[in-house]
């Protein structure tokens, strides 16, 4: 598995989401062993960034994470975020006064099991909080050794300049895919002009451009695809086609959908490391091994020039918290 830098932050250039393996998606929270056997079998293939967060549960899936790194702690960038439930008492909406990060930074150093975290981002931009006080508290937790680097997600240029001034950010995840191409007009150029890296995260368009979703029946109602626009009926028929166009390139050079959707990814840039999530043995398997795919230049372009996807990438209420 190749490395890349996030700012100064060494990752193999594929990591592993964990969320779905306990929130938000179907079967979330229903195979925890096989879950950990996926982490297990991650870090075996060289896998060294795994991505979790407090709100996913809430807590359990740090839990999670917390177990299956049992032992294995030093292998692994561990990367988790807060700032989306508040320790303040704070009624709705995201909470990232100084008081409330370095409660929640507690919590989750406890419940992973560790005395640091590698990466700790912001969720999302609290209105409420200017974003150099968020900052300030982050970058007193380094001096503490609790965090080694901060980053941000869905976080908009200025906001990113702001953080920066006040404490280098290391990373910014956001999501980024075929499926959703927001961030390449105004976020990315801010990051190489800072030298921030990138995260994508969905980078499978949330399972759609794997080519295993064809029919919104396959979500349990509390999946949050569910309600989320993109996968409504007359979006999700349009989106089909962009599937089926990644399913044809992957079929001509012999690869699965997933491989080539995270191949598209890694081509973007050497500061990109892509996290994508599965419960299951056999996709992180297919996932790394994306990491070995070329696409040619009449592929990429191809790929690049797809349409965009139909729908927003969350619904109402989630798309007033993101910065674009
Ligand atoms: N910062 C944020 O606000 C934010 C938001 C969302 C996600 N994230 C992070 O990004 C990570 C990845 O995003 P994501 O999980 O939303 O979406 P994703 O990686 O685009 O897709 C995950 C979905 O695809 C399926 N899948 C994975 N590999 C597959 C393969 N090779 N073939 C077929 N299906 C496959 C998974 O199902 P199975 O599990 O059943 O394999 C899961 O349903 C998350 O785990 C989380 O850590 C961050």
């Amino acid at each position: 598995m190749q490395h890349i830098k996030l700012g100064q932050l060494d990752v193999a250039r594929i990591g592993l989401g964990a969320m779905g393996m306990s929130h938000g998606y179907t079967g979330a929270g229903t195979d925890d062993a096989g879950s950990i056997r996926t982490v297990h079998r991650a870090l075996d293939l060289g896998v060294t960034f795994i991505d979790t967060a407090e709100v996913y549960g809430p807590f359990t899936n740090e839990e999670l994470v917390g177990r299956a790194l049992k032992g294995r702690r030093d292998q692994v960038v561990l990367a988790t975020k807060f700032g989306l439930i508040s320790h303040t008492g704070r009624q709705g909406g995201p909470d990232s006064s100084p008081a409330g990060v370095r409660a929640a930074v507690e919590g989750s150093l406890k419940r992973l099991g560790t005395d640091h975290i590698d990466l700790y981002y912001q969720h999302r931009v609290d209105p409420g909080t200017p974003i150099e006080d968020t900052v300030g508290a982050l970058a007193e937790l380094v001096g503490q050794g609790k965090i080694r680097h901060i980053g941000l997600s869905e976080a908009g240029p200025d906001t990113i300049r702001r953080a920066h001034a006040v404490h280098p950010v290391t990373a910014v995840q956001s999501e980024y895919s075929l499926f959703t191409r927001d961030p390449e007009a105004r976020v990315l150029p801010v990051l190489r002009e800072l030298n921030i890296g990138f995260v994508p995260f969905s980078p499978l368009g949330r399972g759609f451009l794997t080519g295993t979703i064809r029919s919104t029946d396959q979500f349990a109602p509390t999946d949050f695809r569910a309600d989320n626009p993109r996968f409504t009926e007359e979006n999700f028929q349009h989106n089909l086609r962009l599937a089926d166009e990644v399913a044809a390139i992957a079929a001509q050079i012999g690869v699965t959908p997933a491989q080539v959707a995270l191949a598209w990814l890694l081509a973007q840039g050497d500061d990109i490391a892509p996290i994508p999530g599965t419960r299951h043995v056999a996709r992180v398997e297919e996932n790394a091994a994306a990491d070995a795919v070329r696409l040619t230049h009449e592929q990429l372009a191809q790929l690049t020039s797809l349409p965009p996807a139909a729908g927003d990438t969350h619904n109402e209420a989630q798309m007033r918290m993101m910065e674009r």
